[in-house]
This record gives C-alpha cells, sequence and structure tokens, in this order.
C-alpha cells in the first residue's frame, strides 16, 4: 500500500521538484494532492504521466492525507502545517518556520537520519535551508574524522533559492542591460544582473542577516551545538546552485590527504563528490551541479595560518538536494523506519 500525499507550493519552484523527484525515484504514491494559493487553483501541473489540478491549500482538508511535502512561504506554513498535523498527516516543511523549534526535528537524512524519530510529538519534520545542507553534508565527514571546531562560510547563493520570480528579475535585468533598457528592481535590494549583493534576507539587530543566522544556527543543530560557525552570506547572478568558501577548523589535525580520504569513502561517495584537480577545469560550478543529487567538494587546500584548519570550496543543486531531495528523502526514511511501509 502507498501514501496519500499531498505537496503544498506545489506551483513553485521547490514544489515542482519535489513532484518530479517523488516520479523520479519511484516514491510510493497512492494519490497526489496538488496545492498552492488561490492564485494557481484549477491550473494544473504533471506527476509523471498524470496531470493533477492545483487546490487553493487555505480550504484544502487535511483528513485522510498521509503525508504532506511543504515548500512554500514561512508564513502560510506557519498557518496550515499544524492544521495538517492535527489532521493526522505527518508534514515535511522546506520552509524555516518550524527548523529552530527544539521538538521539532531538523533532518539531512545522511548527517542526522536518527534525529527523525523525534518526528511523533508534533508529526512535523523540518528540511535546512539549501546552504546550510549542502555546508553540512560537506563538512560532516571531516567532523566525524577530526571533530570540527569553527567554520568560517563565505555562501554564493543562486536566485532561485529566493523563489520564481526572483529567477525572472533576473533574466529580465540581464535583458534590459543587453538592450540598453532600464533596471527594473523588485526582488533583490540591488541590481542583481552581472552583480554581487551581500545582504539575503533581512537584517538583524546584530548586523547579520537572518540567512546568515539561519545557516550558523542550522549548521548547529544538524552537526551538534559545541559548532562555532560565521557566515557570509551573498546573492550571486547564478540562476541555480549554492556554492560556498569555507575554512574550517578541527579539534585534531587533519591534512589534505585524510580529507580526501573521508570525503571519498563516506556513504559510498553517494552523497559527496570530491573533484579536486589543480587544474584548468579542475574543480565544479554551479551551472555543473544542476540537476545533481550530490555536493561537490573542490579546492582542497591546508589553511597555513592555523595547525588544525583546512580550506575548501563546495557547491550543490539547491532546489534538489538542497530541497526538493532532501525533502523526499526524509519522506523516505519516515516511510521505511517510522510509517512502517515504502
Ligand atoms: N529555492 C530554494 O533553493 C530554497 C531553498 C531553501 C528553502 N527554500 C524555501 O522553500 C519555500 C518555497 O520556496 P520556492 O523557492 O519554491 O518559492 P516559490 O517558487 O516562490 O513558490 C512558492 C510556492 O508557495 C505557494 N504560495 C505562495 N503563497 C501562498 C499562499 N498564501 N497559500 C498557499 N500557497 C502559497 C506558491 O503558489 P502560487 O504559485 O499560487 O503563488 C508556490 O507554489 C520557501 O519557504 C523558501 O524559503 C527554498
Amino acid at each position: 500500500m502507498g501514501f496519500r500525499i499531498a505537496v503544498a507550493g506545489a506551483t513553485g519552484n521547490v514544489g515542482r521538484e519535489i513532484v518530479q523527484v517523488l516520479d523520479e525515484r519511484r516514491f510510493p504514491v497512492d494519490d497526489l494532492v496538488a496545492l498552492a494559493s488561490e492564485r494557481s487553483a484549477g491550473t494544473m501541473i504533471s506527476f509523471g504521466e498524470h496531470d493533477i489540478r492545483v487546490q487553493d491549500l487555505a480550504g484544502f482538508d487535511f483528513a485522510g492525507i498521509d503525508l504532506v511535502l511543504s515548500a512554500t512561504a514561512t508564513e502560510v506554513a506557519t498557518e496550515h502545517m499544524p492544521r495538517a498535523a492535527k489532521a493526522g498527516a505527518v508534514v515535511v516543511d522546506h520552509s524555516d518556520a518550524f527548523r529552530m523549534e527544539p521538538d521539532v526535528p531538523l533532518v539531512v537524512p545522511e548527517v542526522n537520519g536518527a534525529a527523525l524519530a523525534r518526528f511523533a510529538k508534533r508529526r512535523i519534520v523540518a528540511s535546512p535551508s539549501a546552504m546550510a545542507t549542502i555546508c553540512a553534508l560537506a563538512l560532516k565527514p571531516l567532523h566525524d574524522l577530526a571533530g570540527l571546531r569553527r567554520a568560517v562560510v563565505t555562501a554564493m547563493e543562486s536566485v532561485s533559492g529566493a523563489g520564481k520570480p526572483a529567477m525572472d528579475e533576473l533574466f529580465a535585468q540581464t535583458r534590459a542591460v543587453y538592450v540598453n533598457q532600464p533596471i527594473e528592481r523588485e526582488e533583490f535590494p540591488k541590481q542583481i544582473a552581472f552583480n554581487l549583493i551581500p545582504h539575503v534576507d533581512a537584517f538583524m539587530q546584530d548586523g547579520f542577516t537572518r540567512e546568515e543566522w539561519r545557516l550558523q544556527a542550522e549548521a548547529r543543530k544538524l552537526l551538534g551545538p559545541d559548532i562555532r560557525m560565521v557566515a557570509t552570506c551573498v546573492r550571486a547572478p547564478v540562476f541555480v546552485g549554492h556554492a560556498a568558501s569555507v575554512v574550517a577548523e578541527f579539534e585534531r589535525e587533519i591534512d589534505e590527504q585524510a580529507a580526501r580520504r573521508a570525503w571519498r569513502g563516506w556513504l559510498g561517495g553517494e552523497a559527496v563528490g570530491l573533484v579536486d584537480h589543480r587544474v584548468d577545469e579542475g574543480y565544479v560550478t554551479p551551472v555543473e551541479v544542476v540537476g545533481e543529487d550530490k555536493v561537490y567538494v573542490s579546492r582542497v587546500r591546508r589553511d597555513p595560518t592555523s595547525a588544525t584548519g583546512l580550506a575548501f570550496w563546495c557547491v550543490g543543486d539547491n532546489l534538489r538536494k538542497g530541497a526538493a531531495l532532501n525533502v523526499v528523502q526524509i519522506a523516505e526514511l519516515l516511510a521505511q523506519e517510522h510509517l512502517g511501509r515504502g
């Protein structure tokens, strides 16, 4: 027997990818319901060979739904996901509505799959921000080997991380530059085409942005509370693919060769790929990871300023492993280990 699944935010960047990944991975779906705002109600989305009519999330009754995979805005998730859980569904939510709540597990299956066992109290599981997932995957094998103490992260985040309208804005501005028309801005605080913006999400009192705070806090929830991280998040004029420069310090000495072995040997190379040749093209860039499930690590080198430091570059598809794939992998683990099916 399969599952009755509702995808909330099914018309968005992440939601559309969730529907595709469910089909690709042959998740046991008996029935799939697509939910979005009233603006999209009545439009159609494809699930494999089926066309599914989108319904309005606000008026949807979750009774009889087993699993809700949700990728909507924080306020929308805050309003509707507890309602879904109360109706008996288990929710896997990709917004930041519940990520830091102590009784909601925040899960990347390869990093802390055991945390999923705590889903039962709220019936909600949170999936981390794309950048936190990518960094946690790259850091986990090194953390297991040498004990991660501190990381300085400069994140370069693609516009798809800000949703569909943000992708349209990069496209429109790029075109406007070429045809010498005025640049119009709505989604980003400054011009994004041919530029870099060191400002992702709102500023907080201490000068960090919410995205930086999220990355730091989520990394601790995923990897361990003693880890210290300081992040700078920059929006880059890239459609899909988030990257980061990471400088990490460990409790024990770790050399480049040991780090390479740790990455290569971790989970049979399924989750992290190492591409690190010190020649032209010997590293991975965002456009090359589009559609890829793995996170890639390149540019590995000793940090000459620290006896236990290592610097590297990591990159992943923010819509796949950074979002939709992680949500579906959480659902697979729930199905196999906790819901007795799948
Ligand atoms: N993209 C990424 O890399 C990424 C990474 C990490 C986290 N996230 C998070 O994932 C969530 C979704 O992101 P996204 O990039 O997929 O956004 P998106 O492309 O803008 O899609 C948003 C989805 O939410 C729906 N929605 C908006 N307002 C709604 C309402 N009032 N009621 C019901 N549904 C509503 C939209 O439906 P309509 O089409 O009807 O408007 C659409 O299906 C966000 O919380 C985002 O922060 C995204």
